[in-house]
């Protein structure tokens, strides 16, 4: 497997480390930050607000990278994106936005036990002020929900349905289209986490029958602190603002405001301009690799990855048995071993990878695990690098004292 993307990013240039961390955060190529550097070099100023040439062109930048995120994701028009820090606030923010405003005692919220925290706090907070009912939709050992758990949980009386798409514990793919369509025949509007699968596979908000759709920038290549909110526009008319305060206003008056056309009525504050001519970097680069080289070789990686931890004594991975169905990620357990002590001597051999429940402890409580370790690759991995992480795998029961 010839590794021509290594270059890109200068972190990994000497070969050093080893990062299997990429379902937390990916790396970023020089022409991502080379495009936030430009941004800053050559216009920085606050967009939106001033009428002089640097703000001008910082906004004409701004306004081109929503323009380039809404055709990533095959949005029909650029005021249905909204940059926000991550997905934790695009979620939070339709929480207070719609959910507050449109659900009432005994209405359902039904979401998936698979789903990260950040999919599943704010609908606690929602169920809690409004009297909703949150339910579960249960998994199976390996993640799969059947059709029937579907039919039994979105129902009547269901207005809001949440899943994510890929989950960021075993890197499978959810129903997310038969959730939704199940979803749309009781009424229910649908909020889809593609935190985990923008990376790394082509989402199409229309396909995935989504009404809202959420995800970070940080795990596609782009800086920290740009995320998306996408909404239709039918529901962002109908919002009232989550953050309140500048640029999100068409006037004032002592006691009162008219709010801003979209997007600006939910950008409160100065935005992070630089952030999203990241992103739109992120999405050019990604783009040019194409979703067929970055799937072939997670593929390719992630089916090392866990034919090693079948190979080693008293380790077991979770999900499927299918390389295909994992999204770049295998989390496992080594028997006698607590993750956070694989990870730790992992770490002595400069391999990073993630331990703990991953912010999904109902997940982990359903599977009957306390928490897992997980190695979660993206297309700049490679072979030499799969098989050095199962090497040092291979060491850490006699590092903690077995005999084996
Ligand atoms: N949600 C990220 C992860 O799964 C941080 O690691």
């Amino acid at each position: 497997m010839t590794n021509l993307f290594k270059k890109d990013f200068p972190i990994l240039g000497d070969d050093r480390y080893i990062y299997f961390d990429n379902a937390a955060t990916s790396q970023r190529p020089r022409q991502v930050t080379e495009a936030v550097r430009r941004f800053n070099d050559e216009t920085n100023s606050n967009p939106l607000r001033g009428l002089y040439q640097w703000s001008v062109e910082a906004t004409d930048r701004y306004e081109a990278a929503r323009h380039r995120v809404a055709g990533f994701i095959g949005a029909k028009h650029d005021e249905e994106i909204i940059f926000t820090r991550n997905s934790t606030e695009s979620l939070n923010l339709i929480a207070y936005s719609w959910a507050l405003d449109n659900l009432t005692e005994g209405d359902r919220i039904v979401i998936t036990v698979l789903e990260h925290h950040s999919d599943i706090l704010p609908w606690q907070m929602v169920s809690k002020k409004t009297g909703a009912v949150l339910d579960y939709i249960e998994c199976d050992e390996k993640g799969g929900i059947s059709d029937g758990e579907i039919e039994k949980k979105i129902v009547p009386g269901t207005k809001l349905v949440c899943c994510m798409e890929v989950s960021n514990v075993l890197g499978c793919r959810l129903p997310v289209e038969k959730i939704t369509s199940r979803a749309h025949n009781v009424g229910a509007v649908t909020v889809v986490d593609a935190a985990q699968s923008v990376p790394h596979r082509p989402v199409n908000v229309r396909a995935l029958g989504a009404d809202f759709l959420v995800f970070s920038g940080h795990k596609l290549m782009a800086p920290m602190g740009i995320g998306v909110l996408y909404a239709k526009l039918s529901l962002l008319e109908n919002m009232t603002p989550f953050l309140r305060g500048g640029e999100m206003i068409e006037s004032v008056t002592r006691y009162g405001a008219v709010w801003a056309p979209l997007p600006q009525r939910f950008e409160a504050g100065t935005v992070n301009a630089a952030g999203a001519v990241g992103l739109a970097a992120a999405i050019d680069y990604l783009e040019d690799i194409g979703f067929d080289t970055v799937r072939e070789r997670e593929e390719k990686l992630v089916s090392l990855l866990l034919d090693g931890i079948r190979s080693v004594p008293h380790a077991e991975f979770y999900g499927s048995d299918d390389p295909k169905d994992h999204g770049g990620i295998a989390a496992f357990n080594i028997k006698g071993c607590h993750p956070h002590d694989v990870a730790s001597i992992l770490d002595t051999e400069n391999i990073c990878i993630r331990a703990g429940h991953h912010c999904a402890q109902p997940l982990h409580d359903h599977l009957g695990l306390q928490s897992t370790a997980r190695a979660s690759v993206y297309f700049y991995n490679d072979e030499s690098e799969a098989e050095r992480f199962i090497e040092a795998l291979k060491k850490v029961r006699g590092w903690l004292g077995y005999g084996d």
